[in-house]
């Protein structure tokens, strides 16, 4: 398929390939950014660029998603990499610098006793759910409507495929910016909630991002 400024014939023909072994060929972040007219999977990244399979070069704004800050194959950060990794890896046992990096953690952030690691976002989010059901002895959660948190059942939509109505019972949901309703919420259900959980700003998948307003 031709775009108006690059070929991507590599590309697509990829994606249909990925889509006989594997559903919806690309799932996830990455499916959204599918174009019919644009990259589909990358060849090679460098600095702050990438280049997809047919060798167009892109500026990589999204720095991978977040975590890419420092630009791709950064020579202290692959140096690193690769000392940790020529010790051993995913070894038995947990590794030390884990302790490096949760002092570095803790002593970083000022609210922060404790550090405690996941593998992605969603794995941070339910833990925080958890602790503070635990913590509080009460089961629900406030969040805001569209804010996403990650994939587990409690954070999905009721008409997600696969998830049943005890999955997010106990979950309210407001409006962004909307005080009002969380203080109806609070004087509602005040006694029996656990937790109110939100982004600093709102990054919502398919709608603008918005700050919020004064005094929220
Ligand atoms: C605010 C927030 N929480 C949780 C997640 C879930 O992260 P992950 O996809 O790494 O599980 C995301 C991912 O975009 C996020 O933006």
């Amino acid at each position: 398929m031709k775009n108006s400024t690059y070929e991507v014939k590599k590309s697509d023909e990829y994606l249909t390939k990925a889509k006989e072994v594997i559903p919806g060929g690309i799932f996830g972040h990455y499916k959204y950014a599918i174009r019919d007219t644009g990259p589909k999977f990358f060849s090679r990244s460098e600095g702050a660029y990438f280049w997809d399979l047919d060798d167009n070069r892109y500026v990589d704004l999204m720095c991978g998603y977040g975590p890419s800050i420092l630009g791709y194959n950064h020579p202290e950060v692959e140096e690193a990499f690769k000392l940790s990794s020529d010790k051993g890896n995913t070894v038995s046992l947990a590794s030390p610098v884990m302790v490096d990096l949760a002092t570095e953690l803790v002593d970083m952030v000022d609210i922060a006793d404790w550090a405690l690691f996941g593998k992605n976002g969603g794995d941070a989010t339910s833990l925080a759910v958890m602790i503070a059901r635990e913590h509080t002895g009460k089961k629900k959660i406030i969040k805001i409507d569209d804010g996403y948190h990650g994939v587990a059942p409690w954070m999905q939509d009721k008409s997600r495929p696969g998830i049943i109505s005890s999955d997010n019972e106990h979950v309210l949901k407001i409006k962004w910016n909307d005080s009002e309703a969380l203080e109806e919420l609070l004087d509602k259900y005040g006694n029996d909630i656990a937790c109110f959980i939100s982004s600093p700003y709102d990054h919502p998948v398919s709608r603008d991002n918005s700050l919020p307003e004064d005094g929220y």
